[in-house]
């Protein structure tokens, strides 16, 4: 099932012309975008000694995340399921192109952050769990691979295909109920009419894209117009690039309009909360959409985690 979707997209990504307005507090020099993106090292070229070994399990727990440790994953989803090819794909935040910017000053937490507090601050967000613990042998796997893929690779540059698409605004505001269609045509065959995604023998074979089992309002999925861009760009994902640029920002809306689990940093009420993380119109957070007042269910749960 899994393998029969997996079909790459690179090649769609190429005509896209990735947009130039790169955020600015993240990277020193922003590079060209239409240069050919850095080539990782093969798997195969993975050394037969002991950091190899930390380099492969470092693979497996960034494509197989819930199985690999559990202790630190509330939901269904692996890293490589936003970071595609199990990291390698540019233009899906490949961890190639992450390695080199670290340490770096984060708007979101309001400190320089190294590498390790940035694979942290995935599994509290993304993966809606709990953050290793600074030295965990899953953060120095995590790493270790990334400095695997990062070989060869300039250091403190953004290089071409990092992070995910950016997407320029479209003409119309992004809309729910246009969304919704373009979900019901594009996206429910694969990600189901309730988003629940699929499992096969109880491992995810698609991805939950909201409700208890998805990544929670804190992840940077969760904002517009990161899950814009990455859906222009790989998905539908039997034909990536098939949407237009405001089919993926009319969808993203409608994802970003549906429940998820709790904010981790939930301040007490939905409207502190907003007022204090989701202010900005990136994300929906704290408002009411379709009779649901998003983020209106409590403090968080932990009860997915293990
Ligand atoms: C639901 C999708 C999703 C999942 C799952 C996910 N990430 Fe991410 N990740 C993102 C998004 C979106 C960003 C960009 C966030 C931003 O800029 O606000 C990101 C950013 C990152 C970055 C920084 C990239 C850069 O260029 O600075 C790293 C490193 C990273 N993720 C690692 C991980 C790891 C490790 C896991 C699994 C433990 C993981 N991610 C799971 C969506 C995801
Ligand atoms: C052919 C099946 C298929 C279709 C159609 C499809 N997806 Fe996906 N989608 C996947 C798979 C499989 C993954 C995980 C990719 C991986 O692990 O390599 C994924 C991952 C995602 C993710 C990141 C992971 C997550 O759970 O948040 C988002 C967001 C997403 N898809 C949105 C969409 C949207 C929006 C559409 C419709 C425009 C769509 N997809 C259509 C199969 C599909």
């Amino acid at each position: 099932m899994r393998a029969a979707a997996m079909i790459a997209g690179g090649a769609a990504l190429v005509t896209l012309g990735v947009g130039v307005g790169l955020s600015v507090s993240k990277a020193p020099v922003p590079s060209r975008t239409d240069a050919k993106p850095f080539e990782p090292p093969p798997d195969t070229a993975i050394p037969d000694n002991e950091f190899g070994k930390a380099v492969k399990l470092g693979r497996e727990i960034f494509t197989d995340t819930r199985r690999a440790v559990p202790q630190f994953v509330g939901n269904d989803l692996s890293c490589s399921n936003c970071h595609l090819d199990a990291g390698r794909r540019p233009n899906a935040s490949p961890l190639w192109a992450a390695y080199g910017l670290y340490p770096q000053y984060r708007a979101k937490n309001g400190h320089v952050n190294s590498f390790a507090e940035r694979l942290q601050e995935c599994f509290r967000y993304s993966m809606n769990g709990r953050m290793p613990p600074a030295g965990d042998r899953t953060l120095v796997a995590l790493e270790s691979y990334a400095t695997f893929l990062a070989r060869g690779a300039s250091i403190g540059v953004m290089l071409p295909g990092q992070g995910f698409l950016k997407l320029p605004k479209a003409a119309r505001a992004p809309d729910y109920e246009r969304g919704r269609a373009v979900y019901a045509e594009n996206c429910a065959q694969c990600h189901g009419e309730d988003g629940g995604g699929l499992k096969v023998d109880g491992k995810t074979a698609i991805p939950p894209l909201w409700g208890g089992r998805s990544f929670n309002w804190g992840a940077g999925m969760a904002r517009t117009p990161n899950a814009a861009g990455f859906i222009k760009a790989n998905m539908p994902q039997d034909r990536p690039g098939a949407l237009t640029s405001q089919q993926a920002w009319d969808v993203a809306a409608y994802i970003d309009g549906k429940p998820r689990p709790q904010d981790p940093r939930y301040a007490g009420s939905v409207e502190a909360t907003r007022r204090q993380f989701h202010e900005g119109g990136q994300s929906a957070y704290g408002t009411t959409v379709d009779g649901v007042l998003l983020g209106g269910d409590g403090p968080p749960e932990t009860t997915g985690l293990k």
